[in-house]
């Protein structure tokens, strides 16, 4: 299937709406036909610790970080996403989140008491691809995890979950939302060359992204990410991960122009495509910062190292 010949132009940078209250991702859960599958790959590959599985099969995966748990594998279809968790300051935050969201007509719901393990109460909405997004309370920080949380001693030592890029058909509804209703700002954009943007990069805090936007025929998940201490970790994961020869690697080790972070991506026993990536670029001069554009036709937002495209890049 091609990707529609006349999507809607998008132009900008566009105006936003003040912050919704997202402070940072939290963590995403995937639907897996086997989950106790999933989470095993997970341990024996990619660095994480299973850290409890609840009475509904729902299999919690902690990285190195602060956080209870980064990636979760729900029962359910392969290559569905459950849901994807960002974190809101305080339960004061999250009623303000919830009331400006259903005031701008957006059906929002209320859970006050998580089913999930360790969860706080939270609130659910709906992107327009479909894919929920929740907000909960967690752990607060003052900067990005990977900056601030100690090394891992363990190779893959991945730290946080940091981002998620969904794929969207209706790629100006899914701007509309994450600008206008949730609040993000954007980072940077890849323009074909008819000017469409085939990528879209959010940030709700200083990262460089937490939410990203794939132009694609079909809704869903592009990839998610975990984040790594630094370039070097990202090296020593690689090298880890091809010497055992146990997961199936993509694309990388490389830098991105998009926002410098240094990363390679493979696929988890899912099929779901991971980056593990480190040193992201933080955006620091709010006030002044201008969302980059870059060109299809440029292979230095993708790989600056060289000047390689995705393997599954469409354009
Ligand atoms: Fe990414």
């Amino acid at each position: 299937m091609n990707l529609p010949l006349d999507p809607p132009r998008i132009t900008g940078p566009f105006e936003w709406s003040p912050s919704l209250g997202i402070e940072r991702a939290h963590y995403i859960a995937l639907q897996a036909d086997d989950p106790s599958a999933a989470a095993r790959f997970a341990v024996e590959n990619m660095g994480l610790f299973l850290v409890h599985v609840d009475g509904d099969g729902r299999h919690y995966l902690a990285a190195n970080g602060l956080d209870a748990y980064s990636l979760v594998y729900t029962p359910g279809r392969d290559g569905v996403v459950d849901h994807i968790s960002y974190l809101a300051a305080s339960f004061s935050a999250l009623a303000t989140a919830a009331t400006r969201l259903e005031t701008g007509g957006i059906a929002v719901e209320r859970i006050a008491r998580s089913p999930l393990w360790r969860h706080s109460p939270a609130i659910r909405f709906v992107f327009p691809n479909g894919t929920p997004i929740e907000l909960s309370t967690g752990v607060n920080l003052p900067n990005p995890m990977g900056y601030i949380a100690p090394l891992p001693a363990g190779v893959p030592g991945p730290m946080s979950f940091d981002h998620a890029i969904v794929r969207a058909v209706d790629l100006k509804a899914g701007y509309d939302f994450a600008a206008r209703s949730m609040g993000l700002r954007e980072s940077g954009r890849i323009l074909n060359p008819a000017g469409i943007p085939v990528l879209g990069f959010f940030r709700c805090h200083t990262l460089y992204h937490c939410f990203g936007l794939a132009h694609s025929p079909t809704d869903g998940l592009h990839h998610f990410q975990l984040t790594l201490k630094d370039s070097h970790q990202v090296i020593a994961a690689h090298e880890h991960m091809k010497a055992r020869g146990k997961v199936e690697l993509l694309w990388g080790p490389l830098r991105h122009g998009a926002g410098q972070n240094v990363a390679f991506y493979f696929k988890d026993a899912v099929g779901n495509i991971v980056e593990y990536s480190a040193e992201e670029e933080l955006i620091l001069d709010e006030d002044n910062y201008v969302p980059v554009t870059w060109s299809t036709s440029d292979s230095r937002p993708t790989d600056e190292w060289n000047k390689t495209k995705a393997p599954w890049a469409r354009h």
